[in-house]
């Protein structure tokens, strides 16, 4: 059987590789006469599957020795509010408003901190603000970025480099929506997060990866189990981690090697968004309203020129097996989220569909 193309935003396509394998060790994990879902978070099993889950994420994104990773829940936005009680101190922050998390980013981090938003996109939306006209302040505990803003399809393809701007500013970057499509720059970084159902696995697990040098200042009213500091000193498992989610997260991150790596999903995510986003240039059926320079490889946004037709397209969409197309519903029109697990196939046959759409409507 051919499963259909899933373009979901999160929780998105899972490898089917993956999926089998998961249903294959439902009842037993490797003979252990267990399900994973069955077993105590401290027993040897369990603690081999988390070892090696953080294991192959540290080897895949080349995850600096002085950086810990941790498996938290709560999610991107719990993140909002778990990362200015940690790293804060209840003074400055800066911000870099380039699409709807970061906005939800800053409004979150109002609760904790004095926020200051360093740069805006408000006034040309669909455009990275240029680096250099950033205005941050030296006392800012961190520069908060959306390294890919899922629902305006706006991506950083380079990390801005905050020392080159005469910055010693940690930077923290939620790339919930493009972890592990292409590398990260850990000179560049103080703090990553990311939630896990769109490149990685089921929801309820929440990576944070953090510089050591981080951990350790957060506020008196932070919840321990969001304490990083606590957090890390447990190995994760202060509390009962989410142990289905870490598990499936391990098998994607084996999948992920077994294809050749960050660097192979790096090539795949170039090769499948240059078809979407050429197809989509070359019809005057279709427009993207991203700038080119910031188009994210991993959420593509675009307007049918006619939005009348905007049921019919997703109609015969569903028919020919390309589901969950439609746009954000603050944003209107479709979007096709074409993360690691949505096949290069799966992308060609959404350009056959958008030509035959316009081609018969057109
Ligand atoms: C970039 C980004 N940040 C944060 C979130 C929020 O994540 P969660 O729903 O896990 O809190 C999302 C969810 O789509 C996201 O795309």
């Amino acid at each position: 059987m051919q499963r259909p193309f899933n373009f979901s935003a999160g929780p998105a396509s899972i490898p089917e590789a993956v999926l089998r394998e998961a249903a294959a060790d439902m009842l037993d994990w490797h003979g252990s006469g267990m399900g994973v879902m069955e077993m105590s978070h401290r027993g040897k099993e369990f603690m081999q599957i988390a070892a090696e889950a953080e294991g192959d994420l540290r080897e895949l994104l080349a995850v600096p020795a002085n950086f810990r990773i941790l498996f938290l829940q709560g999610g991107g936005l719990g993140e909002n509010a778990i990362v200015p009680m940690n790293l804060s101190r209840g003074g400055a922050v800066d911000f870099v408003q380039t699409g709807s998390w970061s906005k939800k980013s800053i409004a979150e981090a109002r609760r904790y901190a004095d926020v200051a938003i360093a740069a805006s996109n408000a006034a040309a939306p669909g455009t990275i603000p240029d680096p250099a006209t950033w205005s941050l302040r030296p006392r800012a505990s961190y520069v908060h970025v959306c390294s890919n803003e899922t629902i305006d399809g706006v991506e950083f393809h380079a990390l801005p480099d905050l020392k080159a701007l005469g910055s010693d500013t940690p930077l923290v970057i939620d790339c919930s929506s493009h972890i592990l499509s292409r590398a990260i720059d850990w000179s560049r970084v103080g703090l990553a997060f990311a939630g896990a159902q769109k490149n990685i696995g089921p929801a309820g697990l929440t990576i944070v990866i953090v510089r050591d040098d981080l951990i350790g200042h957060a506020l008196p009213i932070t919840p321990s189990a969001f304490d990083y500091k606590v957090v890390a000193g447990h190995g994760s498992m202060f509390n009962t981690p989410p142990t289905w989610a870490i598990y499936v997260a391990g098998l994607t991150f084996k999948w992920i090697k077994a294809q050749g790596g960050v660097a192979a999903m790096d090539a795949r995510a170039a090769e499948k968004s240059a078809l979407l986003y050429a197809a989509l240039d070359a019809s005057p059926f279709y427009a993207s309203r991203v700038a080119p320079a910031a188009r994210s490889r991993m959420n593509v946004p675009f307007f049918l020129r006619d939005e009348s037709l905007n049921d019919a397209f997703l109609a015969g969409a569903r028919e020919r097996g390309l589901l969950a197309l439609k746009g954000h519903k603050s944003v209107g029109g479709m979007r096709a989220s074409i993360y690691n697990a949505v096949p290069v196939e799966g992308v060609q046959a959404l350009v056959t569909w958008l030509n035959e759409f316009a081609a018969r409507h057109g």
